[in-house]
Formats: C-alpha cells, sequence, structure tokens
C-alpha cells in the first residue's frame, strides 16, 4: 500500500464491515459474473434515443462531418445555433460537409443548393441539441421510446468543463463495461490512482473512495459513485472530499460496427474560494485536464479494445461449431 499523503478535507473512515464480495484481493473482488450483472443492468435503460456527437465548442460555423451510428451527418452552426442533418446533398450525393456556410444556408460544393432548417426531398435536419457541455443528435433507437431532451445525470451549478473525445476499436458495451470496473484503476494506472477501494456495491451504483495522485508523495482523496443514466453513458460523481459534486460523464456513440467514439465531459468544482479564479482561467486549466483525461482513456481504450476482440473470438468459435 502506497505511504501518499492526502491534502485536503479527510474522509471519515472506511465501515468496519464491508460485505463479502468487497473484501479480499482486488482481482477477487472484480468478479466477471458481477460486472457483467451491472452492465446488462446499465444496457437496458432507456436513452430517449439521443446520442452524443461531441463537445458544444467543436463545432463552430463551418461544416464538419460525424458518422453516428452507421449515418454520415453533417453538423454546423447557424447564429450560434446547433443544426445536423445527412451529410449527402440531396441533389446528386455530394458532401454538405465539403460545402460551406451563407446566409444561414448550408451550401452544396457541387452544384450550389443552398439548404436551411427546413425539408428539401427526402433531405431533412434531424433534432438536434447543445446542452451547453455537449452536442447531441436523437436518432430513434431501440432503447424505449424518443425524449425531448437527452437523459443527463446531476450537474453541479457552476463548474469548469472539458471533453474528450477518443475512437475506439469496440462497441459502447465495452467501454461502459471498462469503467464498471474500478478495481483495474491502482493496477493498470499506477501514476493516476494512488490507492483505490470499491466501498459500496448498489444495485444501480458503486462506490469508490479514490486517491488521486498529483505525484508520488502527495494526492487527494474522495469518495465517489458510478452509475449510469442511460444505457451509453456512465457518469463518476465526487459525493465526499475535495470538489464534492464534481462529474466526469463518459459517453459512448457508435460510430460504424465495432468502432466507438468515447466523449467525456468533466465538470470540476469546488467549494474553495480560489475557484472563482479558476473557472476565469478555465482556457489555461482545460489542457491540463485534458491531458490526464486522455492518457487515462488511451490506457482503458486498449482494455475495452481487448475484451471486444475477446468477444468477437468467443462469437466466432461459437459460429464455426
Ligand atoms: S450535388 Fe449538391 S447541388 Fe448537386
Ligand atoms: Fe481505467
Amino acid at each position: 500500500m502506497s505511504s501518499i499523503r492526502t491534502v485536503g478535507r479527510s474522509l471519515s473512515r472506511l465501515p468496519a464491515e464491508l460485505p463479502p464480495e468487497l473484501r479480499g484481493p482486488d482481482w477477487v473482488q472484480a468478479n466477471p459474473i458481477l460486472i457483467q450483472a451491472h452492465l446488462d443492468r446499465a444496457l437496458e435503460m432507456p436513452t430517449g434515443g439521443w446520442y452524443v456527437v461531441d463537445g458544444s465548442r467543436e463545432i463552430g460555423a463551418r461544416p464538419r462531418s460525424y458518422t453516428i451510428a452507421g449515418r454520415e451527418l453533417v453538423a454546423w452552426r447557424v447564429d450560434g445555433e446547433l443544426r445536423i442533418a445527412p451529410d449527402a446533398c440531396p441533389h446528386m450525393g455530394a458532401r454538405l460537409s465539403d460545402g460551406h456556410v451563407r446566409e444561414g444556408r448550408l451550401v452544396c460544393p457541387w452544384h450550389g443548393l443552398e439548404l436551411g432548417n427546413g425539408k428539401h426531398g427526402a433531405w431533412c435536419p434531424l433534432e438536434s441539441y447543445d446542452d451547453g457541455v455537449l452536442a447531441w443528435i436523437r436518432i430513434p433507437d431501440d432503447q424505449g421510446a424518443p425524449t425531448a431532451r437527452p437523459i443527463v445525470s446531476p450537474r453541479p451549478d457552476t463548474f469548469l468543463d472539458s471533453v474528450m473525445r477518443m475512437e475506439a476499436a469496440c462497441e459502447p458495451r465495452d467501454v461502459i463495461a471498462n469503467r464498471l470496473d474500478p478495481w483495474h484503476g491502482v493496477y493498470y494506472h499506477p501514476h493516476t490512482f494512488k490507492r483505490l477501494r470499491v466501498i459500496g456495491l448498489l444495485d444501480d451504483r458503486l462506490v469508490v473512495r479514490v486517491v488521486y495522485g498529483f505525484s508520488d508523495r502527495l494526492g487527494i482523496e474522495v469518495d465517489a459513485t458510478f452509475h449510469c443514466p442511460d444505457a451509453r453513458t456512465i457518469t463518476m460523481t465526487i459525493v465526499d472530499g475535495e470538489g464534492t459534486g464534481s462529474v466526469v460523464e463518459t459517453h459512448t456513440t457508435p460510430l460504424t460496427d465495432g468502432r466507438t467514439a468515447i466523449i467525456e465531459a468533466t465538470l470540476a468544482t469546488s467549494e474553495r474560494p480560489g475557484f472563482r479564479g479558476a473557472l476565469k482561467a478555465a482556457g489555461l486549466i482545460r489542457p491540463f485536464i485534458l491531458r490526464s483525461q486522455r492518457k487515462l482513456w488511451v490506457e482503458d481504450a486498449a482494455y475495452a479494445e481487448r475484451t471486444y476482440e475477446l468477444r468477437q473470438a468467443a462469437r466466432r468459435e461459437r459460429n464455426s461449431q
């Protein structure tokens, strides 16, 4: 066990008696049957048909192409308002993301057809939503009835946000499963997690006590929960210690078969007086948050790709019998 010193608020003592499934070596606690049961429950959650496209800041007036759930889409803004539509021109199929916006209308690069907010033949903008941190699109799926707005877990009132997007060769479920296994933290990311203990295993959430290290000597200790507000998202919420109320939303968006975007929004908050200053310096702080998010996700994407690879191999094996 590391002799790291923690700064900030001390947490209460751990419960003297943890349930039997939270005792014993970490590799025993990381029970694949239990992780699978949590994953199965998460995958049944409704989504309202909403998919995260990207961080809000990434989409500007210039058209940008995205593939979401196998559909080629173009995203742009008119007077700051988000628009998302099929990326194929209704005339002869040119990529509209190669075009430009003129007086609020998307202009096709091949023959200049101008498209606005309404339908043109079979071409029609899709329902989209910008929650100020993330850009979303609604494509009805088989995860329950469409909802007017995305299903989002509670966010802090004031926060410093950063959004990381990364792609991995896996399915969304592999990314969620990775997050439902907190036991790997200290072994797989020793640079970041200095101590980690799962202290609660509820039906809909896991509770962990974790020490994030700033260095080998110094860290902060927090209690955090992991829960899935919908079938494609897992949210970590700090419930005690420094930054209580901060959330990390890990969203997974299927792109094509076996390819998934991991879009992670960190919404950090603090009651410390210096936090107002931090908000003013958000532009300077954000790259540091992004760097540590990315470092963890390079490793976790490899974990998710491995579980996908194993599942595919098992599927091939079954099909060949
Ligand atoms: S393909 Fe777009 S105007 Fe012809
Ligand atoms: Fe991890």
